[in-house]
């Protein structure tokens, strides 16, 4: 059983108060932190960028996982690098042909990798990145905003992916799910074969935060 990790999403935080948010999610017992960055043009929504990235940095030594739902990811990574991003995700629908070379490039930053698709998006579209990715993601709602209600189709993608890695000589690849994931789904979301739970309104809206991302690991 691989280990299941929790990455909060700041997308549901107080954007006045990031540095104390990520280092209350630390001491909460989150695994990453999950930051969503939107350009206003591959979503609808402006949120925040490497700047935001680069200031939260000294506030938790937790990997800062950047998941970018932004035109042109490619001509972004040098600045998440630099900025102190750990983990890179890319769209799918956005490098289409270039997604392989995007991920050795956010590798070659010295970042880990990864590829997302949308919940439209079929889930073969990621089985040519399961040989270089360091961690593949399944959204389960569409990106753009949080609280929205987790896509059931989500956990056939999952358990497709599962069995691909398997059966392709990378079963320990982590397969991260994002979006409407809540105390109540969570068991099945890990049953279906993923390990690292993105959760924003379910880890905000939690009246015990510290136990809420304990029962989110699955627990
Ligand atoms: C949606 C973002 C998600 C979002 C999840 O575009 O990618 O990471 O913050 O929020 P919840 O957990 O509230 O669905
Ligand atoms: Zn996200």
């Amino acid at each position: 059983m691989l280990q299941v990790k929790v990455a909060p999403s700041i997308l549901a935080g107080d954007f006045a108060r990031m540095g104390e948010t990520v280092k209350r999610l630390e001491n909460c017992g989150a695994d990453y932190i999950h930051c969503d960055v939107m350009d206003g043009n591959f979503v609808p929504t402006i949120t925040f960028g490497n700047q935001m990235i680069e200031h939260i940095r000294p506030y938790t030594t937790l990997p800062l996982d950047c998941h970018l739902m932004v035109l042109h990811p490619d001509t972004r990574l040098e600045s998440f690098a630099r900025a102190g991003a750990n983990i890179v995700t890319v769209h799918v629908e956005e490098c289409r042909e270039f997604t392989l070379q995007t991920l050795r490039i956010i590798k070659n930053y010295g970042m880990r990798a990864s590829a997302v698709i949308n919940p439209n998006t079929p889930v073969e579209q990621l089985f040519d990145c399961v040989e270089v990715a360091d961690m593949l993601l399944l959204m389960s709602v569409h990106p753009g905003w949080g609280g929205q209600k987790f896509i059931p189709a989500t956990l056939q993608k999952i358990e497709a992916l599962r069995d691909f890695c398997v059966r392709n000589g990378r079963p320990e690849l982590d397969i991260e799910v994002d979006g409407g994931i809540t105390e109540e789904n969570v068991r099945d979301v890990i049953a279906a074969g993923a390990n690292v739970i993105v959760a924003g309104s379910t880890v905000f809206r939690a009246a015990d935060m510290q136990a809420t991302i304990r029962r989110l690991h699955g627990e």
